[in-house]
C-alpha cells in the first residue's frame, strides 16, 4: 500500500473549545489509483491532506493520535528535516487556488527550476529546460517563451497548470490533489482534470482527489471515501457507490447532483448544515439532518460496518440505505445487522458491467 492512514485524530483549540476536526479517519491509497475524497465544506477534508504532507498549522492544529504510514513509514514519527525530503519527491499537494500557492515575484521558470536545483542539484540552465519540458508537458503553449513570466500573467487553468507541472516535477509517488479546479470556470475545469487525471495514469501516481463535485469523480477515481465531521462514513469502490449508496448522506450527496436529464426537477438537497466540531452530536454526528433517523442514531455512534468486502458503511441502517427506498421512508427491520455480512455483489462482480 502507498499511503495509509489509520484512526487519524486531529483537534484545533479555538476561543469556542476544541474543534475535533479529524476523529479518526482510516484511508488507504494504492499506487497509481485513485481515492477521490467527498464531503460538504467543514468536513475534515483539508485538514486530513495537510495532516499528510505534513504541513497542518500548529498551532492552532494539533494531532493527537493516529498512524500516516507512506510506503510503510509511520510519517507522524520522522523529523522535519526527514518529512521536508518526502514532500515534493515522494509526495506533492495540488491547491485550488495558484494564485497564492505560487511566489509572485518569481518567474515561473525560476519556480519550476528550483525544484530541479534544490532536490536533484542541477545547474540552473538545465533546470531550465526542465522547466520548459515540464510547462509542454501540462499543455502550457509557447512554452518557451512564457518560461520568463510571472504567474499573474497567466489565466486561472494556465495557473493550475503550472502548480500541477510543480507538484509532477520530482514525479512523487503520490499526488494530493485539494479542489483542484473549484475556482476555474467549466470548461476550463474538465480541461484541467483531464490533464491531472491522464498525467497521474502515464506516471502511475497515487492520487487523492478532494473534491465536493461528485459529478467529476466517476471518470477518474477508483474508491471514494466519504467524509462528514471528521470521519469516514462511506467508503466504496466507485461504481458501487453510484449504483447503490450505503449511507443516507452519501445518498443525498448523489441526489443532488444536478442532472441534464432531468431539469426542472428539484433537486433533493440535504436539509441542515454540517455540526459544529466543537459541539459533534451523539452517536451518529448526521443524524439531526438523516432523513431516516431512529432512536438508536442518537445514542450510539454506529462503528463502520463492512457492507460487502471493500465496502464499508458508517449506518446503523446501511441495508435499508442499500435497499433503495426513497429519502423520508421509515427503515423497515432491526438496524445493522453483524458487520461484515450483507447484500450486494462485491465490485469485483460488479466492475466489469
Ligand atoms: N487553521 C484552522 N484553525 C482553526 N480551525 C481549523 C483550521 N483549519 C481547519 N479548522 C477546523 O477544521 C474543520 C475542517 O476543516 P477542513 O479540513 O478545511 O474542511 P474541508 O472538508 O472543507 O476541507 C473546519 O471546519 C474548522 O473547524
Ligand atoms: S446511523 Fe442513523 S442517523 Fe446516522 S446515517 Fe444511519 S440512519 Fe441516519
Ligand atoms: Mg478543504
Amino acid at each position: 500500500m502507498l499511503l495509509e492512514v489509520r484512526d487519524l485524530h486531529v483537534e484545533f483549540r479555538t476561543r469556542e473549545g476544541t474543534a475535533r476536526a479529524v476523529n479518526g479517519v482510516d484511508y488507504a491509497v494504492e499506487e497509481g489509483r485513485t481515492l477521490a475524497v467527498l464531503g460538504e465544506s467543514g468536513s475534515g477534508k483539508s485538514v486530513t491532506a495537510q495532516a499528510v504532507m505534513g504541513i497542518l498549522d500548529t498551532p492552532p492544529g494539533r494531532i493527537t493520535g493516529g498512524q500516516i504510514l507512506f510506503q510503510g513509514e509511520d510519517l507522524l514519527k520522522l523529523k522535519e528535516e526527514q518529512r521536508r525530503r518526502i514532500r515534493g519527491a515522494g509526495m506533492a499537494m495540488i491547491f485550488q487556488d495558484a494564485l497564492s500557492s505560487l511566489n509572485p515575484v518569481l518567474n515561473v521558470g525560476d519556480q519550476l527550476g528550483e525544484m530541479f536545483t534544490v532536490h536533484r542539484g542541477l545547474s540552473r540552465k538545465a533546470a531550465r529546460a526542465r522547466a520548459v519540458e515540464l510547462m509542454e508537458r501540462v499543455g502550457i503553449p509557447g512554452a518557451e517563451e512564457r518560461v520568463r513570466q510571472y504567474p499573474h500573467q497567466f489565466s486561472g487553468g494556465m495557473r493550475q497548470r503550472i502548480m500541477i507541472a510543480m507538484a509532477l516535477a520530482l514525479e512523487p509517488a503520490l499526488i494530493i490533489a485539494d479542489e483542484p479546479t473549484t475556482a476555474l470556470d467549466v470548461t476550463v475545469q474538465a480541461q484541467v482534470m483531464e490533464l491531472l487525471a491522464g498525467l497521474q495514469r502515464e506516471l502511475n501516481m497515487g492520487l487523492i482527489l478532494i473534491t465536493h463535485d461528485l459529478g467529476v469523480v466517476a471518470d477518474v477515481a477508483d474508491r471514494i471515501a466519504v467524509m462528514y465531521a471528521g470521519r469516514i462514513v462511506e467508503t466504496a469502490p466507485v461504481h458501487d457507490i453510484y449504483r447503490a449508496p450505503a449511507h443516507p448522506y452519501t445518498r443525498g450527496l448523489l441526489e443532488s447532483i444536478p442532472r441534464l436529464d432531468q431539469k426542472g426537477r428539484e433537486l433533493y438537497a440535504i436539509k441542515g448544515l454540517p455540526p459544529n466540531l466543537t459541539r459533534i452530536p451523539p452517536g451518529c454526528a448526521f443524524n439531526p439532518r438523516c432523513p431516516i433517523a431512529q432512536d438508536i442514531c442518537r445514542t450510539d455512534e454506529p462503528p463502520l460496518y463492512e457492507v460487502a468486502p471493500g465496502r464499508r458503511s458508517a449506518c446503523h441502517f446501511w441495508r435499508e440505505t442499500l435497499g433503495r427506498e426513497k429519502p423520508g421512508e421509515k427503515p423497515r427491520g432491526k438496524p445493522g445487522g453483524e458487520p461484515g455480512g450483507g447484500p450486494g455483489a462485491t465490485s469485483e462482480e460488479k466492475a466489469d458491467e
